[in-house]
């Protein structure tokens, strides 16, 4: 059976779970807040994947991790992903008009708004992380906190994003343009990997291997949307494809080209799962996730 298939009773379930905690945490105020408030709900709740907060939950499943504690962190690494989307749609970004098959969020809302929708997301994450019902344990709160703002920040998310604009006619190398991916899209999921292990208070082993694992896992996940990107079908995929190759961007697919980077993602799929290698049957959600991450279609 196609990892996309066994997988969709867990991604629905997980889609629900973040929708519903979403929805409470995310009550409309009856002040001229509302607008913001609209905005950050129509960015978070109802769409996505929801990888992200299926990779922390799997994670923190390894070890025994009380599920709504998990749920919080899941909800925290979905909002700082969801600010870095609403943000790279802005006309000053990707300048793009759908995500998740609904407009985005300047184009709903405003630009303003969307820029606010995003700091917003991206404090309430921290907010979810430092309150006492993430963990009784305070330096357990802190080292999510530190590991979420290093895998956001300049050395992360934001950096590997500002790596991207140079990217547009610079011809990078291969090493360069992975390294673009390890921080644009790959801090973010090494986060959502890591956090069963500090949420578990496990050693260094078990930490070593999921890190490994998520390398692997985030580089051939950004390989699968570059080929979405230039082969999917913009409908499946809820948003507007054939972008990178007009931008000129330096992606896998234009370095390796369609036959070559697909086999590459595939080979770093094998290799996240055997870092899995140690674990028994309760890192078969890991290891079925990994394969939906280049079995996709959107
Ligand atoms: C899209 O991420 C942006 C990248 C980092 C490639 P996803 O493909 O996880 O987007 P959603 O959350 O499912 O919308
Ligand atoms: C966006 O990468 C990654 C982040 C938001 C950090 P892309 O620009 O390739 O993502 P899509 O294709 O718009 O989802
Ligand atoms: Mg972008
Ligand atoms: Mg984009
Ligand atoms: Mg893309």
């Amino acid at each position: 059976m196609p990892a996309s298939l066994s997988l969709k009773p867990a991604l629905d379930a997980i889609g629900e779970q973040i929708d519903q905690r979403f929805d409470r945490l995310l009550a409309i105020p009856d002040d001229p807040r509302a607008r913001l408030y609209q905005a950050m709900r129509h960015a978070v709740i109802g769409g996505g994947k929801r990888m992200r907060p299926l990779l922390v939950v799997a994670s923190c499943d390894l070890f025994h991790v009380d599920r709504e504690r998990a749920l919080r962190v899941a909800l925290a690494i979905e909002a700082v992903h969801v600010y870095s989307l609403v943000h790279d749609d802005l006309p000053c970004m990707d300048n793009d008009d759908l995500r998740r098959g609904k407009p985005t969020v300047h184009r709903a809302f405003d630009e303003a708004t969307a820029v606010l929708t995003g700091d917003s997301l991206f404090a309430i994450a921290f907010e979810l992380l430092a309150e006492e019902a993430t963990h009784e344990d305070p330096f357990v709160r802190a080292e999510l906190c530190l590991e979420l703002a290093r895998a956001s920040g300049p050395a992360g998310m934001a950096g590997g994003q500002a790596m991207d604009l140079a990217a547009e006619g610079a011809n990078f190398d291969l090493a360069t343009t992975t390294r673009l991916q390890q921080l644009k899209t790959g801090a973010l999921i090494g986060f959502s990997c890591e956090a069963g292990a500090i949420m578990g208070k496990v050693g260094h082993g078990p930490r070593t291997k999921l890190r490994g694992y998520a390398r692997d896992l985030g580089l051939a996940f950004q390989i699968a949307d570059d080929l979405l990107d230039v082969e999917g079908d913009p409908a499946a995929a809820g948003k507007a494809l054939r972008k990178d190759a007009a931008a000129g961007k330096s992606t896998f697919v234009s370095l390796l080209g369609v036959e070559r980077a697909r086999a590459q993602a595939e080979l770093l799929i094998d290799q996240a799962i055997h870092h899995l290698q140690g674990f028994g049957p309760e890192a078969d959600l890991l290891r079925a996730i990994a394969r939906f991450a280049i079995e996709r279609d959107h």
